[in-house]
């Protein structure tokens, strides 16, 4: 079998997905499959983050967890309020209240802190770099840290901030863009993540690790020849019997409603990519403003997928949605981890 070098236990790695998809039962079943999984420490709090680290360090198995590194808050509050307001009919249609744009860290401190007193096996980071210390300490615990960079710029940032890795994310990937600036148009168009691993893997000094849009063995075993050491997968987990996304979320990657993807700003105010839907449609010029975006429509999804209404949830997917199976995730692992060319 293809070995993904001495850094990484496995070439075929599990995305971390945060609100609520990457759960101890994923990671795990993933680790059984033959892959690498993450949990997804962004939006959690930290106590519940550390409660998912014990539920899958007892099983003994290799694993990682997902940071975002925090960004600076938005200065155009003009717009943030201007965005709030735009939402109200909608807020008070659903019956919530919808919340002031405020800025935070996702308790970055408190999180990194609690890595470093009891480290994990991996920490990838996403939507920049933190400060060189932290990425030092974290290494001299013992912990493989991974960057997450869209372009060559960025790369070059993170192999001179002394990361082991890069998850290396084209615009199809599902979910938010990884770029380090928040309103960074997608990278150059490069038409998948085995051009683009091709191009920037002779600026490399790190193992790459190729995301975005990946459906299958065919196109793994293309990123891998084109020189990563790995890929991450996202979407084609997400309907898996051991992810924690809402079943209508799992339903509309299913479902012949949703014809397609696209990039967005209008639930975080970062430019992600999800199945087109209504709340989608109706913001198309909803300004950069995350995390202040994140909390404030956070009430809204909430209360549309209580009530069933997939139109206005953040349903996020890759360009290669349609793969996705319902089954569980150690068959689909160990299945991709089969097809690999040797
Ligand atoms: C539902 C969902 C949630 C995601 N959440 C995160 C996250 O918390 N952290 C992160 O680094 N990437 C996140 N991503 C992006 C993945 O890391 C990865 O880049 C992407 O899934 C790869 O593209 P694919 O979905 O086409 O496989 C998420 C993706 C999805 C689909």
């Amino acid at each position: 079998m293809r070995k993904a070098g001495p850094l990484l236990p496995s070439p075929i790695l599990v995305a971390p997905m945060a609100g609520g998809v990457s759960t101890p039962a994923l990671v795990t079943a993933v680790a059984r499959g033959g892959g690498l999984g993450f949990l997804a420490a962004g939006y959690k709090p930290v106590a519940a983050i550390q409660s998912e680290i014990s539920e899958v360090r007892a099983n003994g198995l290799a694993f990682g967890v997902n940071l975002f590194v925090p960004g600076p808050p938005t200065i155009d509050t003009v717009a943030l309020q201007a965005y709030r307001t735009s939402l109200g009919a909608m807020a008070a249609r659903l019956g919530v209240a919808l919340p002031e744009p405020t800025y935070d860290d996702d308790a970055w401190g408190a999180k990194i802190d609690f890595l470093l007193a009891e480290p994990v096996p991996f920490v990838s980071l996403t939507f920049g770099l933190p400060d060189r210390e932290i990425i030092r300490a974290l290494k001299e615990r013992g912990t493989v840290v991974i960057a997450t960079v869209t372009r060559h710029s960025e790369l070059l940032s993170a192999q001179d901030y002394g990361v082991d890795a890069a998850v290396l994310q084209h615009s199809a990937a599902g979910g938010h863009s990884a770029a380090f600036a928040p309103d960074a148009p997608p990278g150059a168009p490069f038409t998948d993540v085995a051009a683009l691993t091709s191009e920037l893997f002779p600026h490399s000094t790190i193992p790459l690790i190729a995301a975005g849009g990946l459906t299958g063995a065919s196109d793994i075993n293309e990123a891998l020849a084109a020189g990563a050491a790995a890929v991450q997968l996202g979407t084609l987990l997400v309907r898996t019997h051991e992810s924690g996304a809402p079943q209508l979320h799992k339903d509309a990657l299913a479902s012949p409603t949703f014809q397609g993807t696209a990039l967005t700003r209008a639930f975080s105010g970062r430019p992600a990519r999800g199945l087109e839907n209504q709340f989608m449609r109706d913001h198309r010029d909803a300004p950069a403003g995350y995390p202040e975006l994140h909390h404030v429509t956070s009430p809204l999804r909430a209360a549309a997928a209580t009530a069933g209404d997939p139109d206005a949830m953040a349903l996020w997917a890759g360009t290669g949605y349609r793969a996705a199976p319902s089954m569980p995730a150690a068959e689909l692992v160990s299945q991709l981890v089969a097809g690999l060319d040797r």
